[in-house]
């Protein structure tokens, strides 16, 4: 909070200016805040919400102001709307692509005003941030979150006999995933699955769905599954909070009772998802840790727009910075739901 507090000062007597009234000799101080322009893929996303809730604010805190334009989707739509956000006068950009692999446009544009870029939580492939040295990511390992799926399954698995329903020593899984091409889709069901074999289990996959990370998509896609293998699922493995819930509500709504009901796994830890990981449930969750990823993102932006040195964000390739994933479980789900900031 003092350092905090400390970064406010430095950041109005780095931006302000001074100006003299004609006929006085006092001089008056206008204080000019930069501004921070966001360009996000889609609002309703339940992850994406949440994190720049917090980026917002982070911002704020720094005194800086936020303008966020909503693409809806549409790639052409977010080219139109960080034009207007650079022509609006925006000192720093944070840019989350719809299309992870198209950013050229917008990179051009901002290039030609020399408006620095940080991309968050769409990764954009290397070739593409190589173009100019004011590019940046910030966001997470894919896999690591993956992997961590796997190993809290691979653990619920091997303490709970009764996860393997029909006795048969396979595990028979479905799977939801994430948007086609998005980094963390293809990643998390990847890893996920190959922790399980390495943790020694056997699986059989009887579904696997894209969903889009969303929680209605995801309902309609396991309510089909449910109508091929009413009893069979004994896991769901979801790439994301939003697409388990989902899935929970498709046996809800269906009528089938807990105790009838497969093991469910999630990422992210959004509000819904670490409560219903308290309430028992989702099995667990992975937690995206959305509070250190707006908060690097405001200090990185801080740094830009003051001019400092950006070498104390230690980059691990080059413009790239992942933050760690945690696990959820319902013993710790508590730290989540009241973290501190
Ligand atoms: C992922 C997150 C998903 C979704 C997606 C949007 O990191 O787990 O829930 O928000 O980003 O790009
Ligand atoms: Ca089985």
């Amino acid at each position: 909070m003092k350092k905090r507090k400390i970064l406010i000062l430095t950041a109005l007597y780095g931006v302000s200016v001074t100006a003299f009234l004609a006929c006085t000799a006092k001089p008056q101080e206008i204080v000019v805040q930069k501004s921070v322009g966001v360009a996000c893929y889609n609002k309703s996303d339940a992850f994406l919400s949440e994190l720049l809730g917090c980026l917002k604010e982070d911002c704020e805190e720094r005194d800086m102001t936020v303008t966020i334009r909503d693409a809806v989707g549409s790639q052409r739509t977010q080219n139109d709307q960080v034009q207007e956000l650079l022509d609006e006068g925006c000192d720093v950009l944070c840019v989350n692509l719809v299309d992870r692999t198209d950013p050229s446009v917008i990179i051009d544009m901002a290039r030609e005003k020399d408006v620095q870029i940080i991309f968050f939580n769409r990764e954009p492939v290397a070739e593409d941030l190589k173009q100019w040295t004011g590019l940046y990511y910030i966001g997470a390992d894919a896999e690591q979150s993956g992997v961590m799926q796997g190993e809290l399954a691979a653990q619920m698995i091997e303490n709970n006999a009764a996860v393997d329903r029909n006795g048969d020593g396979k595990i028979q899984y479905a799977i939801l995933e994430g948007e086609p091409n998005h980094q963390d889709a293809i990643i998390r069901t990847e890893s996920v699955v190959n922790t399980l074999k390495n943790s020694g289990i056997e699986l059989e996959r009887l579904s696997y769905q894209i969903a889009n990370w969303n929680r209605a998509q995801a309902q309609n896609r396991m309510n089909q599954i449910i109508g091929q293998y009413p009893t069979e699922i004994e896991v769901v493995l979801a790439n994301n909070d939003a697409m388990a819930l989902g899935a929970i509500d498709a046996y809800k709504e269906l009528g089938y009772e807990k105790s009838q009901m497969p093991l469910f796994f999630g990422i992210d830890g959004t509000v819904e998802g670490l409560n219903a990981v308290k309430e028992g449930e989702l099995a667990a969750t992975v937690y995206n840790d959305k509070e250190s990823q707006a908060e690097l993102m405001a200090d990185l932006v801080y740094a830009i727009v003051k001019g400092d040195s950006v070498e104390e964000f230690t980059f691990e390739r080059k413009q790239y910075i992942y933050l760690p994933y945690q696990k959820a479980t319902p013993e710790n789900v508590n730290d989540f739901l009241f973290k501190e900031k």
